[in-house]
């Protein structure tokens, strides 16, 4: 019997069962969160599971055997993940997504146990989600003089942002299937949108434009600017309301620092708290905003950026996407809970010929250059995401997403020993299939591994500049 992902462990006991649905819940205590056992006799489909989590899991696990395999073989069941974090990222600041469309990609992320959506609200190029207290942040910051990154000639602007009651409808859509929300709010860098609307909060006060190109812009927050962090912390507020989570997103990726080296404020702030490395201001004005949201019972992540510079509070967990494996591991030694979500091989919105499915089904978190055995302890799991300055339409994102979404699920919870390429791919056949017949766009099959000569010119097409 082979799923996806596949469960911890299956005894097959012989004969099937006429059964579809679970007969019998029984609450056990000393299982996992989200552990479960689903024992399937001729009679009975029995789960025991202690939570409803568990309870969530188990059925999941049922439903995938009937449309797989139509009958229903009688076994035991025994399944546990490997990781708590298995997350999902998309990013709606460069294009939005309707409220539909993300949840198709939930509930199909849902299927195969991912319980964290990653959500990439604000960047450069937009500011997505409405806020009470500051209006004009989507007023003016959701919008961007074009609305496309490559052909700018089109004078057609493209705005868009997430009302409450839409983010709302969301979050209870993701709580019925387990998943936690994770709202990203970038900083101090990729905030050109906020930095539009608030020109006064960059060193030095000039105009800021919504970007209209992918890149890494010099405008970022002015680190020394109190009111600049007054309002981040404003918008944090909101945030922690409208998202019932534990955990935020505060970014911290890409941050140049060219215009805090020549600014009066920035000096002053280094020099009040004797610092003389740039990389360490980043981690000063992150550890201000981790521990304001610590103050409200918040745990926050950052990109694994902000570990060049010194200081970052311990409790602050880090997103490893790229660059610096052994600063990443080192940190994991110590203890800091990591999540890998390498660039190759899980970044999606790069083309297959890059980043194939098998590299993605292959990849093995703990062998993180420089991981030790604590540090192994340290990662709480694995997250893909999709950037979508090159993915304006939902045919596209469902394409790059699947099937190697599939693939990334089956490395947050399969356990190793589990792991077989070819029985997963056996299988994935037959799941691509359903959910084909359900609508969502996977990529054929041919697309999934592209030969070697394809790779090269996937991989030189992709770095040529775009028309
Ligand atoms: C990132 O891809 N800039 C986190
Ligand atoms: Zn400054």
């Amino acid at each position: 019997m082979r799923l996806i992902p596949q469960p911890y462990c299956i005894e097959l006991t012989g004969g099937t069962t006429q059964l579809r649905e679970i007969t019998k819940r029984e609450t056990v205590s000393g299982f996992g969160e989200e552990e479960y056992e689903l024992l399937i006799s001729p009679g009975e489909i029995v789960v025991r599971a202690n939570t409803d989590k568990g309870f969530y899991y188990a059925d999941i696990t049922l439903k995938q055997i009937v449309s797989l395999y139509g009958t229903v073989p009688c076994m035991k069941i025994h399944d546990k993940p490997r990781y708590q974090y298995r997350g999902f990222m998309i990013d709606c600041a460069r294009h939005i997504f309707s409220v539909e469309e993300l949840k198709k990609m939930i509930s199909a992320a849902a299927d195969v146990k991912f319980n964290k959506f990653h959500w990439h609200l604000s960047d450069d190029q937009g500011f997505r989600i409405e806020l009470d207290s500051l209006p004009e942040l989507t007023e003016k910051g959701s919008v961007r003089d074009c609305d496309s990154f490559i052909n700018c000639k089109s004078d057609k602007p493209y705005s868009g942002y997430f009302r409450k009651e839409e983010i709302r409808e969301i979050i209870a859509f993701c709580r019925e299937r387990f998943i936690d929300v994770i709202p990203e709010i970038d900083m101090p860098g990729h905030q050109s949108a906020f930095l539009h609307v608030y020109p006064e909060f960059t060193c030095k006060g000039d105009a800021v434009k919504v970007k209209t190109s992918q890149g890494i812009f010099k405008d970022i927050i002015c680190a020394g600017n109190k009111e600049a962090k007054e309002c981040i912390k404003k918008i944090l507020d909101e945030i922690c309301e409208l998202f019932p989570y534990d955990t935020v997103h505060i970014g911290g990726d890409e941050v140049p620092k060219a215009n805090w080296k020549s600014c009066e404020k920035c000096a002053e702030i280094m020099a009040e708290n004797g610092l003389s490395d740039y990389n360490d201001l980043q981690c000063l004005f992150i550890n201000e905003m981790a521990l304001y949201l610590k103050n409200k019972g918040k745990k926050c992540i950052v990109w694994n950026d902000c570990l060049k510079g010194k200081g970052l509070f311990p409790e602050i967990a880090v997103q490893h996407w790229q660059k610096g494996p052994e600063r990443t591991s080192g940190e994991a030694n110590k203890g800091r809970k990591t999540i890998l979500s390498p660039f190759n091989p899980f970044y999606v919105d790069y083309p297959y010929g890059m980043h194939p499915l098998k590299a993605a089904y292959k990849y093995e978190p703990e062998k993180l250059k420089g991981l030790n055995s604590d540090g192994k302890k340290s990662i709480i799991g694995v997250e893909s995401p999709i950037w979508t300055e090159h993915i304006n339409n939902n045919e596209r994102l469902e394409y790059m997403c699947f099937p190697r979404w599939f693939s990334v699920a089956e490395c947050g919870w399969t356990a190793k020993h589990n792991k077989n390429y070819a029985e997963f791919y056996e299988v994935l056949l037959r799941l691509c299939k359903l959910y084909r017949e359900k609508g969502l766009n996977i990529a054929p099959e041919e697309d999934w591994n592209p030969p070697v000569l394809s790779r090269l010119s996937e991989t030189i097409k992709f770095f040529l500049p775009k028309k």
